[in-house]
């Protein structure tokens, strides 16, 4: 049985129970086969972005009209997000307007200053411990390229940052079987680690780090990257030194499954992480995903806010 979800943040994808992202996932389904309706007519949310975004902006307005409601874009210049006000008086101001708020932020504390004080629900749009909302929209991909979540290994080459750690847990919590490789100062830190092992233990799912990236890939229904240097990182060059080995390449997709699918949360930086012959070949779903996060977005507000 799914509690309602009616009034709920989403700032971290372990906010949701097994069960409740199997439901947001069969949601998101079913709005993709639907189409538009009017399921958040007079509604309208927040979008406070304080770093740039293509997708997770788009796909959030798009939402919104989808499904019969507004958005409105605040950009930090405007809103100055601790700086011209608190992130308190924020939230409490915003309540007064709007249904919900989505939050694009750095530190994961500015999302639970924010959700503290405010009336509505608050949405992680990234931050820098947390990207749910992208977890969700690949966990949406990866069910429809192999038919199900539950037993599917997917491999994670390179930063154990926010991207990493949202997909790791949603992925052991959906019961797949998770590899991560990444350099020995790029890990996921211990702390999520043990947080992801412990929903694994719940779940049926499995996480394990790998010695190297070939290791990590071997027998992968599922091959993920994501960039070297994040938003915010400014240390890009000892980055690349860094990473250099972790890119994904034909070679090392050749020691997955014969049928694995590569996937990016994307924008990508191609030539570092993955060469132009992987994220434009046959085995490719980065698109996929990008349009997922219309969908699974759609379901994340009709359920939070309707
Ligand atoms: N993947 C992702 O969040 O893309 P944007 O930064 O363009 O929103």
């Amino acid at each position: 049985m799914v509690k309602k979800l009616k009034g709920r943040d989403f700032l971290a994808i372990g906010d949701f129970t097994a069960k409740e992202l199997g439901f947001l996932l069969t949601t998101s389904i079913k709005l993709k086969k639907k189409g538009n309706s009017n399921a958040l007519k007079n509604k309208t949310i927040a979008l406070l972005f304080e770093k740039p975004s293509l997708r997770t902006r788009v796909s959030f307005d798009v939402a919104m009209h989808n499904l019969g409601g507004h958005s409105v874009y605040l950009s930090q210049a405007e809103v100055g997000l601790n700086k011209r006000e608190s992130t308190a008086d924020i939230a409490r101001t915003l309540s007064r307007y709007v249904d919900g708020i989505v939050l694009r932020t750095y530190a994961q504390k500015t999302l639970v200053d924010l959700a503290e004080a405010a009336d509505v629900p608050v949405i992680n749009a990234l931050s820098d411990e947390e990207h749910p909302c992208q977890a969700l929209g690949d966990l949406l991909t990866i069910r429809e390229h192999k038919g199900k979540i539950r037993g599917v290994h997917i491999a994670f080459i390179g930063d154990g940052h926010n991207v990493a750690s949202s997909l790791a847990e949603g992925s052991v919590l959906c019961g797949a079987d998770f590899t991560i490789a990444s350099p020995r100062e790029h890990q996921l830190p211990k702390s999520v680690v043990a947080r992801i092992k412990a929903s694994a233990e719940k779940s049926g799912g499995t996480f394990q780090s790998a010695h190297s990236i070939e290791e990590a890939v071997k027998n992968a229904d599922v091959v993920y990257t994501d960039v070297w240097t994040s938003m915010g990182q400014t240390e890009s060059e000892s980055r690349k030194k860094a990473f250099a080995g972790y890119a994904v390449t034909k070679k090392l997709m050749g020691i997955a499954k014969r049928n694995a699918i590569f996937m990016h949360a994307l924008p990508a930086h191609r030539g570092e992480e993955v060469t132009d012959e992987v994220i434009d070949g046959p085995q490719s779903v980065v698109f996929d995903q990008a349009e997922n996060r219309l969908h699974a977005q759609k379901a994340v507000l009709l359920l939070l806010l309707k």
